[in-house]
């Protein structure tokens, strides 16, 4: 009955829910050793090609289960080191499409942005309120929300704990697209579905080497993305993708 996580796969999609209603979906550890298990599962099954990632309409997640913490010592936090584990999450090598509305706080918002896409409902409102109750983001939301938004207003969210709606969020660049309320999921689903069509492998690829912007500077990036591509004449899709283009007909992509 209360399974914090929930997921079932729709041809090539794999839809994850994060279904911890009365608490707002707060990441409780539980929910969160379930929910990386559950996307691990998933990067390896060979069936799922794209995974969402949804909370209810009410929230995405309004942050870490705060009563999980309240209590604790540096030392008690330092030795748990729950954090940690969230790494594996960026690890995830299917796209991930975050698909969010209502709250979306703290290690909720950092949940968000750790997935390649974030389709929101025009009802969400993202933060990182985490100075309001004494402490600061911890699950990389000082550095994603900077990467994503720039320090100026990045630093403004995180030092007052203000709340931005969809409508900012999108064109401060945190968001894919926003869409009506009764329609965020299924646009998230549409959106992972048109992946979901083409090359798996091709897709992974190219998620590593967004990703890699991150760590490398622009002409080993570059030089990365070339290898990429070239490995991607390895591929099965490769000749299937262009052969259709030049036969005038769909392809077939087998991600082989
Ligand atoms: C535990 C939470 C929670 C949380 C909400 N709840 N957020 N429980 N951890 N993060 C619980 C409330 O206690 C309440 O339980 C129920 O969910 C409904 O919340 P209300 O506050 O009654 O709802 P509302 O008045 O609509 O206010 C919504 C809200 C507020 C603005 C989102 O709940 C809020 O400020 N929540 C905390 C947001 C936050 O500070 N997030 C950052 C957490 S720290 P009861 O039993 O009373 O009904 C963090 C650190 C990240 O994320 C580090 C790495 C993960």
């Amino acid at each position: 009955m209360n399974e914090p996580i929930l997921s079932e796969v729709k041809g090539h999609v794999a839809i994850v829910t994060l279904n911890r209603p009365d608490v707002l979906n707060a990441l409780s550890v539980e929910l969160m050793d379930k929910l990386i298990a559950v996307l691990e599962g998933f990067d390896r099954d060979a069936n799922v090609r794209v995974i969402v990632l949804a909370g209810s309409e009410k929230a995405f997640a309004a942050g870490a289960d705060i009563g999980d913490m309240a209590e604790a010592s540096f030392l008690d936090m330092y030795e748990r080191n729950n954090l940690a584990r969230w790494t594996r999450i960026k690890q995830v090598r299917k796209p991930i499409i975050a698909a969010v509305s209502g709250f979306c706080l703290g290690g909720g918002c950092e949940l968000a942005m750790h997935c390649d896409m974030i389709v929101a409902s025009e009802s969400a409102q993202f933060g990182q309120p985490e100075i309001n109750i004494g402490v600061m983001p911890g699950a990389g939301g000082t550095q994603r929300l900077t990467r994503a938004i720039g320090k100026f207003r990045a630093m403004e969210l995180i030092l007052t704990g203000r709340f931005i709606p969809a409508a900012e969020a999108y064109e401060a660049g945190l968001v894919t697209k926003v869409v009506a309320k009764e329609q965020f999921l299924a646009e998230a689903i549409r959106l992972a579905e048109t992946i979901a069509s083409k090359s798996p492998v091709a897709a992974r690829l190219a998620k590593e080497a967004v990703l890699a912007v991150d760590e490398l500077g622009l002409t080993p990036g570059l030089d990365y993305e070339r290898k990429l591509f070239y490995s991607l004449f390895a591929t099965f899709d490769q000749k299937e993708g262009m052969k259709a283009f030049l036969e005038k007909r769909k392809p077939r992509f087998e991600g082989k």
